[in-house]
């Protein structure tokens, strides 16, 4: 039996864009939860409507119909300054293309949020120096995003995404701009974090090497879930579920959905 909590709940959720002609239904009725702890892949096509879903639940984007609830909250209410705290705390977003500030440092870059939330500096510096130890950045702290590696940055804003300590931490494709050793690197960093604090985090990928760190892996296709894996994570190593994982991509670029 599961005993975890729920974390965040996706209801019916459907996102159009356009009108008429233009009209484009990127996601048509997604539900599922996400379990406290759990570290969930988001897999799909190009268009599926992967980055769609993560923006509704980082209220980036706003749902045409269906419910978003993370921690028992609605979020669909949030209006003003509870949005700019849902935003600010709840969430952490870690981006493909790293979103770095080019003239902050990598420091102020991480603390930025914390600043912005009113967080004392002391307290900022303090999580900031173990974030940066757990990440292997303690030595890039002063440098610009100019002078650091693509993983130096990804870890940068790794660091970013999660100073504020958010119930979620939210991933954009985030070794899509890392060659393989830097892919490794960030997701061998991820799972600890996932596993080591407990740290929910859910995580859009293409690739199927940074996918077998996941817990559980939700297939999208066409706006709507087409394949759901579990990981065994008592028995089942990152190499096992990376064939599995690689199974259900042929089936979905092959277009056999049915067979699943
Ligand atoms: N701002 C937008 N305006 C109109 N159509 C959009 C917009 N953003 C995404 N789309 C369309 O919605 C669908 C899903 O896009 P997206 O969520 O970016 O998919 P993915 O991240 O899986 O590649 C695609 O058909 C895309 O062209
Ligand atoms: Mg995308």
């Amino acid at each position: 039996m599961n005993t975890q909590n729920q974390i965040l709940q996706v209801d019916g959720l459907t996102k159009t864009y356009g009108k008429g002609g233009n009209r484009t239904e990127a996601l048509k009725g997604i539900t599922f939860t996400v379990l406290e702890g759990e570290f969930l892949g988001i897999m799909g096509a190009s268009g599926s409507g992967k980055t769609t879903l993560l923006n509704c639940i980082a209220t980036m984007l706003r749902p045409t119909s269906g419910k978003i609830v993370l921690q028992g909250r609605d979020i669909s209410g949030f209006r003003g300054s509870a949005l700019a705290d849902y935003r600010g705390k709840e969430i952490g977003y870690l981006f493909q293309d790293f979103e770095l500030l080019d003239n902050l440092t990598a420091r102020e870059n991480i603390t930025l949020p914390l600043a912005l939330h009113g967080v004392t500096a002391e307290k900022a510096e303090a999580d900031m120096e173990a974030l940066a130890a757990m990440l292997d950045i303690a030595g890039t702290l002063d440098k610009f995003p100019s002078q650091l590696s693509g993983g130096q940055k990804q870890r940068v804003a790794a660091a970013r995404a999660l100073i504020g300590n958010p119930s979620i931490v939210l991933a954009d494709e985030p070794t899509g701009a890392l060659d393989s050793k830097n892919s490794k690197i960030l997701m061998d960093k991820l799972s600890a974090i996932n596993r080591g604090q407990g740290k929910t985090i859910m995580m859009v990928t293409h690739d199927a090497g940074a996918a077998s760190y996941c817990s559980r892996i939700l297939f999208i296709q066409d706006g709507g879930i087409f394949h759901e894996l579990r990981r065994n994570m008592q028995t089942e190593t990152t190499a096992m579920f990376y064939e599995r994982i690689v199974a259900v991509m042929a089936q979905l670029g092959g277009g056999s959905a049915n067979v699943l």
